[in-house]
């Protein structure tokens, strides 16, 4: 057994005063917890609470909501009820079912907006920037291929189906990342929705596929650009959840029994579920979590066969 000549000094020093340090900072713990006991009548131990998911007076902007089953709609709804207030940026061709859910949010901004249409683009951010002077998170939720091309082989599908597929579904996050950034505030937040498909071959996901996977680069790309902003990019990678987009899925209904039957969990998701995830992400118990695709499929993902 080598004796303490073959500990560094510093390390002995250090071990030395560890136990004192441990015992200083417990003591402080107790007497501020002591404090704020008294003062909030609560049992409150330690200095400070572990996480912040306290969102009140944040700004998002959340693209995505089609109709009351949106993976966006259930995200603007857990942000809103956690005093976030929300800017939406809806098609025009979903805007009668978007507009009776707005009486459900707190003073909402919402604008017809879409992705490929620039002069759409650039009214929409002049009227949060007007509106809403900086923002805090920004919600991309959408993604379009044509049906036709969400069947059948991958490699039917033609140059300007994967043109579309890419444009929405990808481009789009560093479109809109572009005009967020300049009126986002520092410990921004913004969050992409991705799926497995990305990575493993899905049957009948094909161009939708290629496309998320350019979308989870984009990620990593745009969170090495804005991190010097101290703005976070991550991607929440979703199981399969029933919606408007996933109808158009070829044999959609498979996949959720699929995924029930071959996730540890045994379940399929919810889109609450990916609104926590959401929430977490947008809070500070998430500050140094950039860059990720983060799963929420009942642990399917991690299965081999
Ligand atoms: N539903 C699922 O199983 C599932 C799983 C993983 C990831 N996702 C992803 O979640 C996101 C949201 O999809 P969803 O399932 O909630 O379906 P959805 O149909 O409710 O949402 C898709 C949204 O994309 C919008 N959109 C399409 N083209 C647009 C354009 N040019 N400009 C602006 N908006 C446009 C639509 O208006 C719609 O609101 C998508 O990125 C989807 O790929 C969904």
């Amino acid at each position: 057994m080598g004796g303490n000549k073959k500990i560094p000094l510093k390390f002995r020093v250090y071990s030395m005063i560890y136990p004192f340090k441990i015992f200083i900072k417990s003591l402080i713990n107790k007497f501020k917890g002591a404090r704020k006991s008294k003062i909030f009548g609560t049992n409150y131990v330690g200095d400070k609470k572990m996480g912040n998911f306290n969102l009140e007076g944040k700004k998002a902007i959340v693209f995505g909501v089609a109709n009351d089953q949106s993976i966006a709609w259930h995200i603007a709804k857990a942000l809103n009820d956690n005093g976030v207030r929300i800017a939406l940026g809806y098609q025009e061709r979903v805007e009668q079912l978007v507009k009776p859910l707005l009486s459900m949010l707190n003073n909402p901004l919402a604008e017809k907006c879409d992705v490929v249409d620039d002069v759409l683009l650039t009214e929409f951010f002049e009227k949060v920037k007007k509106e809403f002077g900086q923002v805090d998170f920004l919600i991309h939720s959408i993604a379009f291929a044509k049906k036709e091309h969400l069947q059948g082989k991958f490699y039917e599908v033609d140059r300007r189906g994967y043109q579309v597929a890419q444009e929405v579904s990808s481009y789009s996050l560093a479109e809109l990342s572009r005009r967020a950034t300049p009126i986002m505030n520092e410990n921004g937040s913004i969050i992409a929705m991705t799926y497995y498909g990305s990575v493993k071959v899905t049957p009948n996901y094909n161009v939708m596929g290629v496309a998320k996977a350019a979308l989870e680069a984009c990620v990593r790309y745009l969170a090495s650009d804005l991190g010097e902003k101290g703005i976070r990019v991550n991607a929440i990678s979703a199981g399969p959840v029933k919606t408007l987009a996933a109808s158009g899925i070829s044999g959609f209904d498979k996949m959720l029994e699929h995924a029930q039957q071959k996730a540890p969990l045994k379940r399929n998701i919810d889109a609450n579920d990916v609104a926590n995830l959401a929430l977490f992400l947008c809070s500070d118990m998430s500050k140094n979590i950039t860059g990720q695709v983060v799963y929420v499929d009942a642990g399917y993902s991690i299965m081999g066969v």
